[in-house]
């Protein structure tokens, strides 16, 4: 895109030339054909690992070996979609049960980008080998969780994050934010805390000599909001909902339209088997789970801290029959400002909305 108003985002020795990243969305939303598209436009496509391989024919089987396998192949696939430009990079839950071998998985198939939350990523930099490329960034909601990061990372391993992605209250999915903070999101005053956070990475930068840039997520729906993020100090943002609604998504159709239908008040934050709460959209599924537990009949053994025995419902089957069209059935994940989503468009026509509008 060559006529783009914002400027490059420059991680370490890599660059992008639009400094938009396509929020990571599990499981099944962004795979490599959004990535890729993403990628090809000049941005940071982001795939989730999380099961990522729940349409591989041996899944129930072997869930695990189907997650590993289709790391690469949508790695690689996003990249040849992007001929080149652009990035491709990966999102990996610290919550996942196999998360070292995803993230040694992503390594090893090139992945530009590794973008880690959904728990603090204090390992992670071990994970990475000495002399590749793989730039990281841990994801956090507050200047606490920050500080604990970069304090760990620099004692554990002696050093710190190439960037790092800052998620406000009214991201999808997954929040780090209790219910009650997220009833009253006004009250948070979180433009401070965005402030707060990147005056804490400036130590980083100094103690490593490097720059670190801060991508703001959470809400972000147009140009404005995107010129408003970077008026804070950010250098890029990260934008997800938005993303569904295009085209390239690799959610069905269904996904998609239930995005297009929903209203502001179609929104609710529920419980997740993940131990955080998270933004969804209100649907016979989070109904049934308001009445109690939906029992288990099949482990997947996607995290590392669940009891099949006691969570609310199996969080991959929720996610899994949504993404592949039952949405009544199934937990549709959404931002806060999925209401305003009225159609859907392609990545390109979508990247030069966000890009290019005044
Ligand atoms: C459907 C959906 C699934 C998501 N899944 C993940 C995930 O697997 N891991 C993660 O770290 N964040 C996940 N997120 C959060 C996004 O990556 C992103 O940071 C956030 O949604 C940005 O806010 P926005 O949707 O308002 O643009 C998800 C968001 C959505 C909407």
């Amino acid at each position: 895109m060559s006529d783009c108003m914002l400027k490059e985002l420059r991680i370490g020795n890599l660059v992008a030339k639009i400094p938009i990243i396509q929020g990571g969305m599990g499981v099944g939303v962004s795979l490599s054909r959004l990535a890729g598209a993403v990628a090809k436009e000049g941005g940071i496509g982001i795939i989730s690992t999380a099961q990522i391989g729940y349409d591989e024919d041996d899944f129930s089987k072997n869930p695990n070996e189907c997650n590993i396998r289709a790391i690469k192949k949508h790695i690689d696939k996003a990249k040849e979609i992007a001929c080149g430009n652009g990035l491709v990079g990966v999102n990996i839950m610290v919550a996942l049960k196999n998360y070292k071998e995803h993230v040694k998985a992503a390594v090893k198939a090139g992945a530009d980008v590794i973008i880690s939350g959904a728990g603090l990523p204090i390992e992670l930099p071990e994970l990475i080998e000495k002399g590749c490329n793989t730039k990281i960034a841990p994801i956090v909601s507050s200047k606490k969780a920050l500080k604990i990061i970069l304090k760990m990372w620099e004692k554990r391993y002696n050093t710190t994050a190439d960037f790092v992605v800052i998620e406000g209250p009214k991201a999808g999915g997954h929040l780090g934010f209790s219910k009650e903070q997220l009833e009253d999101i006004d009250n948070l005053c979180y433009d401070n805390e965005i402030r707060d956070i990147i005056e804490c990475k400036k130590e980083y930068e100094e103690k490593y000599s490097k720059e670190i840039p801060v991508i703001v997520a959470g809400g972000i729906y147009d140009n404005k909001d995107i010129k408003h993020a970077l008026s804070l100090g950010a250098d890029g943002v990260q934008i997800a909902s938005r993303f569904v609604a295009t085209c390239e998504c690799d959610a069905s159709d269904r996904y998609k339209e239930a995005y297009i239908n929903a209203k502001e008040e179609d929104i609710r934050i529920i419980k997740s088997p993940v131990g955080m709460p998270g933004r969804a959209l209100y649907n016979d599924f989070v109904k049934k789970t308001e009445k109690g537990r939906i029992p288990i009949t099949k482990c997947y053994g996607c995290l590392e801290k669940c009891n099949p025995g006691e969570v609310p419902y199996c969080i991959t089957k929720a996610l899994t029959d949504a993404v592949k069209g039952d949405i009544d059935n199934g937990l549709v994940f959404c931002g806060a400002n999925v209401g305003r989503i009225d159609r859907i468009m392609s990545v390109h026509e979508l990247m030069m909305e966000l890009c290019c509008n005044d």
